[in-house]
């Protein structure tokens, strides 16, 4: 679960992008009322067999005014963690999660060095409220994501669209993670540090056209391997064409990460244009006929093993911190959760070090720019009651988590 996703009347660059009318699915208002049912969600997410829970840190809420630190919103993350713990469920931090104080991109943007100090100062404080029992850790999810849309296209705060912005807010963002997982380090002994990046699987519109596969490698490029360079390596380059690139060099960047988080959901298919302005179009397609999701994406499984090859190419221990799918009617997510927990298996049979998967999500939550549409949840959530009720594929769910899932996540392992 996300903070913004879930918790409900939390002020914060988001809240103001959906009044100035800049997202598509209207606002995010009391979304599942967590902040006052975390316990609850705890709860449910135990009884469904569940040993992680993995929930993101509200920055805005923590710090609501530069330097000024709300200790009763420390505090309330902090019990949280307590009752995790007693229910054996390990908790999975994040501390970025698209969202941002109010005062974050007018006083220390991405695009500044500030930023850097401001987010490990973030870090240091949540580190030591949230404690020892807090080990394990997604400090950023999907950067890469946030500088594409908050940087470059402008969909999603702060709105900007610049490529050089982009390269210099991507540099910054790995520069915070290093800055915060040394925090983090030093606050919490044997923590194990990560990131959550998105990984997404791309076809050729036309299996032989060399146009539409070369564009095909240029966008995994793009998409999916610079984060692995920059972990690896402790440098990137990356090309989208026409004209953006972005290069950098951090070289304690491996050093400070222990495992590496992937995000996977679906595939897209490329099409080469070439027509100057465009050189080529993307789009969900169900060429296997098992349906779209909810919210028009493809169900494909099949690309989920490449890329945890290429993820595990970074020779770090892998968790899968997020898949799942839009299903309101859950007609497929029993289904869905088969196919991905048998790429799994298959991964871990061929040697690919994948040390757990956290469903994406617990409960139905915002979705962002498409609002409440999409339902992703295990949990049914009533708009109204906010009640949440089991949906069928949560028995699923619960058989998985009795055999192969139920298995310790890195931090527990060896550390
Ligand atoms: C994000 C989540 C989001 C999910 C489904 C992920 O990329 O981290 O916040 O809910 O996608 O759209």
């Amino acid at each position: 679960m996300s903070h913004y996703q879930v918790e409900g009347n939390d002020p914060c660059d988001w809240t103001d992008w959906e009044s100035a009318g800049r997202t598509r699915g209207g606002p995010c208002g009391r979304a599942a009322g967590s902040w006052e049912r975390y316990e609850e969600d705890a709860e449910a997410a135990a009884s469904l067999g569940a040993n992680a829970f993995r929930f993101s840190v509200s920055w805005s809420r923590v710090e609501p005014r530069k330097g000024k630190f709300d200790e009763a919103a420390l505090e309330r993350y902090a019990r949280l963690v307590v009752r995790l713990d007693a229910l054996g469920l390990e908790p999975v931090v994040t501390l970025l999660h698209y969202t941002h104080p109010r005062w974050f991109h007018a006083e220390t943007p991405w695009t500044s060095t500030a930023s850097v100090d401001a987010f490990a100062r973030f870090a240091a404080r949540t580190a030591r409220a949230l404690g020892p029992k807090a080990r394990c850790w997604t400090v950023l999810n999907e950067p890469l994501v946030l500088v594409l849309g908050g940087f470059l296209d402008g969909q999603v705060p702060p709105g900007i669209a610049s490529a050089s912005d982009a390269a210099r807010a991507l540099d910054h963002l790995l520069a915070a993670h290093e800055a915060a997982a040394a925090q983090i380090r030093a606050a919490v002994p044997g923590a194990a540090i990560g990131v959550a990046h998105n990984m997404m699987g791309f076809a050729p519109e036309r299996a032989r056209n060399p146009f539409d596969r070369a564009l095909v490698s240029v966008a995994n490029r793009f998409y999916n391997q610079t984060l692995l360079d920059a972990f690896g390596e402790g440098r990137w380059s990356a090309y989208l064409p026409p004209f953006t690139r972005f290069a950098g060099k951090r070289p304690g960047l491996p050093a400070s990460l222990d495992f590496f988080g992937v995000n996977f959901y679906s595939r897209l298919h490329l099409r080469f244009l070439g027509d100057g302005g465009r050189i080529g179009s993307f789009a969900y397609r169900d060429p296997l006929g098992r349906g779209l999701t909810d919210n028009g994406w493809e169900v494909v499984p099949e690309a989920f093993l490449p890329l945890l090859r290429q993820a595990a190419s970074l020779g770090k221990p892998l968790l899968v911190t997020e898949n799942g799918l839009a299903d309101a009617a859950d007609t497929k997510r029993a289904a869905f959760l088969e196919f991905h927990v048998a790429v799994l298996q298959a991964a871990e049979a061929e040697g690919l070090p994948v040390h757990g998967y956290l469903h994406w999500s617990l409960v139905d939550n915002y979705e962002w720019l498409d609002g409440w549409e999409p339902r992703f949840g295990l949990l049914e959530l009533d708009r109204e009651t906010l009640a949440r009720r089991e949906r069928p594929s949560a028995r699923t769910f619960r058989r998985l988590a009795s055999g192969y899932l139920g298995r310790p996540l890195p931090s527990r392992q060896g550390r």
